[in-house]
């Protein structure tokens, strides 16, 4: 067993409470960024003579090999140290020799950790902002292909009225900018560079904490060392801002799993990205859709197990700590693979014109159109929703449409009533007479097309 402690230990501990306490079958993950911190730190210790520069070259010498092999995949885990930092550490010394032994001067742990997860984070965020970029991008490149397709909308999962497809489709690239700022906000905030707090209390050694902090690319070092080994509040945010792209993922996921059944066959989903059924060989299932609507599940519960695990901790670290981890891990993981599946969904994800194009024949999309005719006309809103109302349920009830109706039964509705009316039934005109700032006017929305194109590929 490798542990970088034990020399006041009487005995070994127990083999069993190893196995429930190391963390290094997860932790590998920050291998990369332990070492690139250990650079930067034994850097600053030979800046500042705190150990020698023959020492501090070696250490960065060794520290270097090993990001290598980290890069190329060659790097042996050891399963038997305690964590990564560990592990790195036995690495460097059957590498360097006596020379590792200087490279823990001035840190502990418990500021190393947050430091490997600040890295981590910060390059994560960043992939995931990006990955939502190349997403956005997808799903503008569908919007635009579909430029003049209308598509009937739903309030309650019921036909409510005509949208522009493309319209739909900008709301989701809205709903993703969104879930990037929030990433961005929490990249500002983990942008502290956490080293030199030591155990909890700081050092008396000469450090220069702004040093390392330059050196990999931090805007600051943190202000306070307690603050700085009990934080991780960045890593809840991380946790609440995936939380919620995953909950808008879930909703266009819902939204296509509805649109690819038989009922509504609005859109065909690529081969690709569904199953069959073992039994019913007739089955085309939207499965990839149906796990990120599932998945969701679990960025919602990671968040709530990092908030449930730091309730109550105190001041300052705590090992129940070292559990931030597969929480965080999962869900970064988790989202970049929904991401990219969602990106690869777009792409090949093919309208069925025709079937919409039935859909939308159907005059009660236009009530709404209809009566704000009679509300131009002088009504008042409350007369003009009576007299459609009733006008409708008449109609339908003897099976009537109200193209079909004659001038005078119009006006038996409303005096106000004009035959040009009947020009309100038909969807190109009832996305046409839309005028509001952000509706689904197609000149507005070709506008908005061309902001996020440009928004997007700066
Ligand atoms: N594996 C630990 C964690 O993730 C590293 C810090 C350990 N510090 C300590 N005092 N035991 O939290």
């Amino acid at each position: 067993m490798t542990k970088l402690w034990g020399s006041r230990f009487e005995g070994k501990t127990d083999s069993l409470a190893d196995k429930f306490s190391f963390s290094i079958t997860y932790d590998y993950r920050l291998a990369k960024y332990d070492v690139i911190g250990s650079i930067a730190h034994a850097r600053m210790l030979g800046k500042c003579k705190i150990i020698s520069q023959t020492d501090a070259k070696k250490i960065v010498y060794g520290l270097k090999k090993l990001e290598k092999q980290i890069d190329k995949g060659t790097f042996k885990f050891n399963q038997n140290a305690e964590d990564v930092h560990t592990d790195v550490q036995s690495a460097l010394k059957k590498l360097i020799g006596k020379a590792a032994d200087k490279l823990h001067t001035a840190r502990s742990r418990n500021d190393l950790i947050l430091l490997d997860m600040k890295l981590y984070c910060l390059v994560e965020l960043t992939a995931i902002i990006n990955a939502i970029a190349q997403l956005q991008k997808s799903i503008l490149k569908f919007a635009e292909k579909n430029k003049g397709v209308i598509i009937p909308a739903y309030t309650h999962l019921q036909k409510a009225q005509v949208v522009l497809l493309a319209h739909h489709m900008l709301a989701y690239v809205e709903m993703l900018e969104r879930d990037k700022t929030r990433l961005s906000d929490t990249f500002e905030r983990t942008d502290a560079m956490p080293l030199g707090s030591c155990a909890l209390s700081g050092t008396s050694l000469p450090i220069d904490r702004d040093y390392v902090a330059r050196e990999l690319g931090f805007i600051a070092a943190t202000r306070n060392s307690i603050d700085t080994v009990s934080d991780r509040d960045f890593i809840v945010e991380g946790l609440s801002n995936l939380a919620v792209l995953g909950m808008h993922f879930s909703r266009i996921a819902e939204d296509f799993i509805v649109w690819a059944t038989k009922e509504f066959n609005f859109i065909d989903i690529d081969w690709s990205l569904c199953t069959g059924s073992s039994i019913m060989p007739h089955k085309k299932n939207p499965d990839v859709l149906e796990l990120i609507r599932g998945e969701t599940a679990g960025l919602y519960s990671n968040l709530n197990e990092m908030l449930v695990l730091l309730k109550g901790l105190p001041l300052t670290y705590n090992r129940d700590m070292q559990l931030d981890k597969p929480p965080l891990f999962q869900s970064v993981e988790k989202a970049k693979d929904m991401i990219a599946l969602l990106t690869k969904l777009f792409a090949n994800l093919k309208v069925n014109k025709a079937v919409l194009h039935q859909r939308i024949n159907d005059e009660s999309l236009f009530s709404v159109d209809i009566m704000e005719y009679l509300i131009k006309k002088g009504l008042s809103y409350r007369e003009a929703h009576d007299i459609i109302g009733t006008m409708v349920k008449k109609c339908t009830d003897k099976g009537i449409k109200i193209a079909d109706l004659t001038k005078e039964q119009l006006k038996s509705h409303c005096p106000k009533f004009e035959l040009d009316v009947k020009k309100l039934l038909n969807p190109e005109m009832s996305v046409r007479i839309k005028q509001s700032s952000g509706s689904t006017n197609p000149a507005s929305v070709q506008k908005q097309i061309a902001k996020w194109k440009k928004l997007l590929h700066a």
